[in-house]
């Protein structure tokens, strides 16, 4: 049960003392919240008794505190920042990028400490901005940006509306606030306010930020605190650069504990290791946990943790010597868009692709991204010769992150989103309310035909092994197809002189060639008999993807059942609704279609391809259907023996749906370590949570066994 506290009913005032009480209580329960990671109350509960203190002091101003959480935003918009000196210059750190340069500065290191394995204080390196906080006498007075090291900016109205941040230190146990504490750290922007402060501007309009850091960033150097506020903004600190009237423990990993008692936030991820091989363990399992972190760190800071041996080792004139960051691969790099080309897919929709001046990101190099359609590129504003930011983090595909915008030269060119498709002429239809713009060419399209017949030929469609794009797409090019079917009338000549490439002048083109044609040959031959599932899923039916496709056949013995169904049949079915039957009813109303399908099953004459559709066998009750249909799951935090992906997978492969946020309808979340808002939002929610041991559990249970 979380404390309560009374409140007055409405209209009740507050006597002096209740109010006082209510300050304390506020402070205690950011500092819960922030500094400890254990909130005490729902945010409702803070937020009635947050009104109670603002009522109070409507009527009393006299009472008003200092350090009440109302004071954090307070008086009218700057004219400008003022400069501020730091009396201790804010250093930058010695950078590395190798597990080399690892060994060297763990070697250094060594050396300095007299050939002792040295211990580390080894912190994650957050990306956000850094800032000086000056506490004197325990109350904040003074808050500035890093600016040029030594010069900064006065941020300290900004600062204060940081909830994260205390106004006042609270006294260690048994000892007493310092007379001076200087505290360096970083603010910066969690993951989630990001993506609430963005789905918001997006629905309601406003501005929408770029990343988490240019938030950050941008946010502290409001004019006005109003706006800063508005942002969501914490803070961690990790370094006492000056403190008087205090006495300091003699390691960085203490000192990081004496801030904490001293009611500021410091990382949770902060760990004391020894030697070059901790640091290299240290590194790889924040490497690990990078995505799921609710924060973005571009690497890890090493610290010799002995504080004397720091002092020892000084400063050069810009780094310290006892410590270097050790950065993880860009996630975010700025590049050139040299052009937009627009693909077609399997049913015509348009998806505009950035192609850029190649760059490593994330661990890749990477030369295109998708621009998913013609509104994000408005969004973005983008045009071609732009600067722009591609992020490309984790397993998720290229994104165009924003445009530089102060980069541009006055030449760049507007983004012309094509009336007619590129592949075969033929209009570009978008539907009004609909995103997504389509060639009307349908099967005439040979970009549509291209990619309709990767498709069939996939590994969960039909399966016919060796068909990859540059194939196809001189199969289709060469017009030796022109629809699906004909893949099946393919013969040895057909395939073995099929030219791979132009040639030349002087070089004749290059073919396939007898063997590899024989090849092809052979898997297509495999494929005549293929279950009803996979045959379905091969047709390419809008929006039917291997698990309806799946469920489909565990209904219907064959094509001709099928095509038979009404919509409201097929709705019956658990997980199709009614945009899905609808495109199931049109597919087979579409006469081209049934062509099609009667070429590929038929076996009568010369055209046709005398595949055999083998019906599923009738699973017996309960039986054979899949586990986990129609249930929804969300995953946080870090599992041990797999990543979120992998997990994902295993439930998808179970017939669950998963989903990036939490709602009253998920079925449970899959938590593992250090997990996010989510697990809070369930718990909310009274949504089933189900940890690692009994996340296994549920895979063996239903003949998963992950390694
Ligand atoms: S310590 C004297 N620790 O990295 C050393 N810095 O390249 C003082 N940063 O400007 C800095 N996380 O903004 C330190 N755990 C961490 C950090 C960290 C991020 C930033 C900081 C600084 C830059 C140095």
């Amino acid at each position: 049960m979380p404390p309560s506290i009374d409140v007055p009913g409405e209209n009740m005032s507050l006597s002096k003392a209740q109010y006082s009480e209510y300050v304390d209580t506020l402070n205690r329960w950011a500092q819960a919240y922030y500094v400890d990671d254990a909130p005490l109350v729902p945010d409702s509960e803070y937020d009635r008794l947050y009104r109670e203190v603002e009522a109070a002091e409507l009527e009393h101003s006299d009472w008003r505190r200092a350090d009440s959480p109302t004071q954090r935003v307070g008086g009218a918009p700057l004219k400008s920042f003022a400069a501020v000196t730091h009396a201790i210059p804010l250093m930058s750190m010695g950078d590395i990028f190798s597990a080399d340069e690892l060994d060297d500065f763990a070697r250094r290191m060594a050396e300095a400490s007299g050939n002792m394995e040295p211990e580390f204080c080894a912190e994650v390196k957050l990306d956000g901005l850094a800032v000086s906080l000056i506490y004197e006498n325990g109350v904040l007075v003074r808050a500035a940006t890093r600016g040029d090291g030594k010069v900064g900016e006065d941020v300290t109205a900004n600062v204060r509306t940081i909830r994260a941040i205390p106004l006042k230190l609270i006294p260690p146990k048994g000892g007493r606030v310092p007379e001076y504490l200087d505290v360096r750290g970083e603010v910066f922007m969690e993951r989630d306010k990001f993506n609430e402060w963005n789905e918001r501007a997006l629905k309601h309009g406003g501005k929408v930020l770029v990343n988490p850091r240019n938030a950050a960033a941008g946010s502290l150097r409001q004019l006005d605190p109003k706006v800063t506020a508005q942002r969501k903004l914490t803070f961690n600190c990790y370094y006492l650069a000056d403190c008087r009237g205090l006495e300091l423990p003699p390691a960085q990993y203490e000192r990081l504990q004496l801030l904490k008692a001293l009611g500021l936030p410091v990382n949770a991820e902060a760990r004391v290791v020894t030697g070059a091989e901790g640091l290299r363990e240290f590194y790889e399992g924040i490497l690990q946990k990078r995505e799921s972190l609710n924060y973005d760190i571009d690497g890890v800071v090493l610290k010799l943790n002995d504080i004397s041996l720091q002092e020892r080792l000084g400063f050069t004139a810009k780094v310290p010597r006892w410590a270097v960051a050790y950065k993880f691969p860009p996630e975010e790099v700025v590049t050139e868009l040299i052009d937009v080309e627009f693909q077609v897919g399997r049913t015509g929709q348009i998806t505009p692709v950035a192609k850029l001046k190649t760059v490593y990101v994330g661990g890749a190099n990477v030369s295109s991204a998708t621009l998913h359609n013609e509104d994000e590129i408005k969004r973005l504003d983008l045009k071609i010769g732009d600067q722009v930011i591609i992020r490309r983090a984790g397993d998720v595909i290229p994104q165009v992150a924003g445009v530089v915008k102060e980069r541009r030269q006055g030449t760049e060119r507007e983004v012309v989103f094509p009336t007619h498709c590129p592949a075969c002429g033929s209009a570009i239809e978008r539907v009004a309310g609909e995103t997504i713009a389509r060639c009307s060419g349908g099967l005439v399209c040979p970009a549509q035909l291209r990619e309709g017949i990767l498709h069939f030929v996939s590994r969960e469609a039909m399966d016919i092994e060796g068909f990859g794009s540059r194939i196809v797409e001189a199969l289709v090019g060469q017009r030796k197809i022109s629809s699906l079917a004909d893949l099946y009338l393919l013969n040895l000549e057909d395939l073995a002189l099929l030219q791979l490439d132009e040639g030349s002048a002087d070089k004749k083109p290059r073919l396939l060639g007898k063997v590899v044609a024989a090849k092809l040959l052979e898997a297509i031959q495999k494929s005549r008999q293929v279950p009803f599932n996979r045959f379905l899923y091969a047709l390419g039916i809008r929006e039917v993807g291997a698990v309806t496709a799946q469920l489909l056949a565990e209904h219907y013995r064959g094509i001709a059942d099928l095509k038979a169904a009404t919509a409201d049949e097929l709705k019956e079915i658990p997980e199709v609704g009614s945009v899905v039957a609808q495109h199931i009813v049109d597919f087979f109303a579409e006469p081209h279609n049934l062509e099609i399908i009667e070429r590929l099953t038929g076996s009568g004459d010369l055209f046709s391809a005398g595949i055999s559709v083998q019906p599923l066998d009738r699973p017996a009750a309960g039986e054979g259907t899949l586990p986990l249909l129609g249930q929804s799951f969300v995953l946080t935090g870090t599992l041990e023996s797999m990543g979120r992906t992998e997990a994902g997978r295993l439930l998808q492969s179970l017939g669950a749906k998963i989903s990036g946020s939490v709602s009253a309808k998920t079925s449970a979340v899959v938590c593992g370590a250090a997990p996010g808002s989510k697990l809070t939002k369930a718990q909310q929610l009274g949504v089933r949570v189900i940890y690692e041991e009994e996340f296994l559990a549920l895979l063996k249970e239903h003949g998963l066994n992950p390694a």
